[in-house]
């Protein structure tokens, strides 16, 4: 596991979509080849689509051989509504970059079988070679994708029942009404995250600092979902002070004292390239 540590979030978000840009233009996709990426919604990760914004709008990176599968959508919930994760993601990341429509996969949450939609999207995914890089983002409660406390961790695409928490928390994007709030959504299952070669999780301010101690200082557990990426060989979590806050000082110092490494793979973009081609010599 790595640990990432940054003081802010604004840093915290440059530091993951910089890691995006340079796993993308390392891995040098191409017709044959399609870059296979896992993405969240949510207010973390809006600051590392900015980011990738910025490196497609300069022409450092291009998304034209990306697909892209999304971890969760509400259920019921009408695709063109502002708060829908479909529309997310357009109006946020897809309508501002250089990616094909048709490769940007997203859980249908109005499909007339439910079952049968997630099963064709773990299909799609396995068709695409499965996932590269798959980012998640985390509920207070340590929820990842929408993998509920209790979720089984071996769990697959499904159709999952909110739990009290989450509907609290997301009904900030429903004019703070809870009525308002779709109760069931389609998510990816642990399983589905854990099958990607690696996994990034950015984990953001002192109200998740519970959550990210229970992610990494105790051990795994059904009701801290996020706590199964302790058996992944590749999870890089990345975190601001704030989220830090309840981990131990040794834990804090010994990531600290790696920043230097860290810091080495999200280099900029022209000289990781010359760096790596200097390597191959
Ligand atoms: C929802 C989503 C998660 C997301 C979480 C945190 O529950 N299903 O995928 O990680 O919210 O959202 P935020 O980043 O806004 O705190």
């Amino acid at each position: 596991m790595r640990l990432v540590i940054l003081d802010k979030y604004d840093e915290a978000s440059e530091w993951a979509g910089k890691y995006v840009r340079n796993r993308i233009l390392e891995f040098n996709p191409g017709p044959e080849k399609y870059f296979t990426l896992g993405l969240p919604t949510g207010s973390t990760p809006m600051g590392m689509y900015k980011t990738l914004i910025k490196f497609v709008t300069s022409g450092e990176l291009s998304f034209k051989y990306v697909k892209t599968f999304n971890m969760d959508e509400y259920v019921g919930l009408p695709r063109n509504h502002p708060e829908s994760y479909h529309s997310f993601m357009w109006n946020n990341f897809f309508k501002h970059i250089d990616i094909v429509p048709e490769n940007a996969n997203l859980l249908d949450g109005n499909a007339p079988d439910l079952d049968l939609e997630c099963k064709n999207f773990e299909q799609k995914i396995l068709d695409a070679g499965g996932i590269e890089l798959f980012i998640g983002g985390i509920g207070p409660d340590g929820h990842i994708a929408f993998n509920e406390p209790g979720s089984s961790l071996v769990s697959r695409t499904r159709v999952k029942t909110l739990a009290q928490d989450t509907i609290i928390a997301n009904s900030r994007f429903f004019g703070g009404d809870i009525s308002k709030v779709p109760t069931m959504a389609l998510t990816v299952g642990v399983g589905t995250v854990m099958d990607a070669r690696e996994v990034m999780i950015i984990i953001t301010g002192a109200h998740k600092s519970f959550a990210l101690y229970k992610a990494i200082e105790e051990g795994i557990s059904h009701m801290w979902t996020v706590s199964a990426f302790q058996q992944h060989p590749r999870t890089i979590f990345v975190c601001d002070e704030d989220a830090t806050l309840e981990l131990r000082v040794k834990t804090v110092k010994y990531f600290k004292g790696l920043m230097y490494v860290h810091n080495k793979l999200v280099e900029d973009g022209k000289d990781y390239q010359e760096v790596k081609r200097q390597k191959k010599k």
